[in-house]
């Protein structure tokens, strides 16, 4: 037996319970077939309540993203316009690349309900369980020279805490360089990867994970201590479409800003959202660890950081505090 068949017909008495007898009846199999197959569904999302002499009733099925949902709440130009909402990837970023080698347009963005292979910064693997985040990928084609690219990561940082606060009543820090944090723990996280060629930058890509109604189970136990999701952090499951659909508007609004005015108006709303400047802190970077206070970005994105000595350091790649372990 498939748990597709129990499925349908769970599904065929619309919420009414059916027996374990008649189950393994009508599929010819056992009890504890039936009972396997439910713990499967389970897993998958779908709930299902058990009661001794009822049997089994369908309670409620994983979310799923719809192309229907989304875009009519989508307030942007450009952004999410050209739409790829995807079942199971390795990861979303690879799938935007290979669009983005095809001529893809700016804006276009790859959702995924669930990564086998999600990747982090520093080359951490991403936890990505089906339906219950948002894991997506958007594509940017600035017109900026390459050694900007940072700014853009600190943009998209911004952006992002910008649409959590719309929709959820949580406050949000960002550790340097773009990660999300409430109470300390982290529940976004951004990746960017670009290609170049000849040192001139051909497109960049976005890549978003925002730990949206996943519950403590699906974390491995290690990462508890440092991550959360907003379902957790807020006690509501949140409509990951609403949240998708903020996100983008915030992200194409301040990205106009930025090739409009330049990084300045970023800087400012990135320092005022950080939680990272002004307290002492050890930044781990590829050349050692460097004991500092961040006092500020600089105009290229970096942290600068005042040393014990009084002198000043600018940082372009670091971790800061306490190192994860995984994403
Ligand atoms: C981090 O380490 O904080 C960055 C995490 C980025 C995860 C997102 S999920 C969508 C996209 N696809 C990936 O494989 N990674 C990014």
């Amino acid at each position: 037996m498939g748990k597709e068949n129990l499925l349908h017909l769970l599904e065929a008495e619309a919420g009414e319970y059916v027996s374990g007898e008649e189950i393994s009846r009508k599929l010819n199999v056992s009890r504890t077939a039936v009972w396997k197959q439910v713990r499967k569904l389970e897993a998958e999302g779908y709930h299902i309540e058990a009661v001794p002499r009822l049997g089994y009733r369908l309670q409620g099925k994983p979310s799923r993203l719809s192309v229907h949902e989304l875009l009519p709440k989508l307030n942007t130009k450009r952004f999410g316009r050209q739409l790829h909402l995807l079942d199971v990837v390795p990861s979303t970023q690879d799938e935007m690349r290979r669009l983005a080698e095809q001529g893809a347009p700016e804006g276009t963005l790859v959702i995924a309900e669930q990564q086998t292979n999600g990747r982090g910064r520093m080359g951490r693997s991403w936890v990505s369980p089906a339906g219950k985040g948002i894991w997506m990928s958007l594509l940017l084609r600035p017109p900026v020279p390459l050694p900007l690219t940072p700014q853009l990561t600190l943009l998209a940082a911004v952006a992002l805490s910008r649409a959590i606060i719309r929709e959820v009543p949580v406050t949000i820090g960002i550790k340097w360089p773009n990660d999300l944090l409430v109470n300390g723990k982290k529940i976004s996280g951004i990746l960017l990867e670009s290609a170049a060629e000849d040192e001139r930058l051909r497109y960049v890509v976005v890549g978003m994970g925002i730990s949206v109604n996943l519950d403590a189970e699906d974390y491995p136990e290690d990462l508890l201590t440092k991550a959360v999701s907003l379902k957790m952090a807020s006690g509501n499951a949140l409509n990951r479409s609403d949240l998708i659909a903020s996100i983008l508007e915030e992200f194409e609004r301040l990205y106009e800003l930025y090739l409009e005015q330049g990084f300045a108006p970023i800087r400012s709303l990135w320092e005022a959202h950080s939680v990272t400047l002004n307290k002492e802190t050890t930044l781990h970077t590829p050349q050692g660890p460097i004991l500092g206070v961040p006092r500020g970005l600089d105009d290229m994105g970096g942290l600068k950081v005042e040393l014990a000595d009084g002198s000043s350091r600018t940082i372009y790649s670091a971790e800061v505090g306490d190192r994860v372990v995984g994403s």
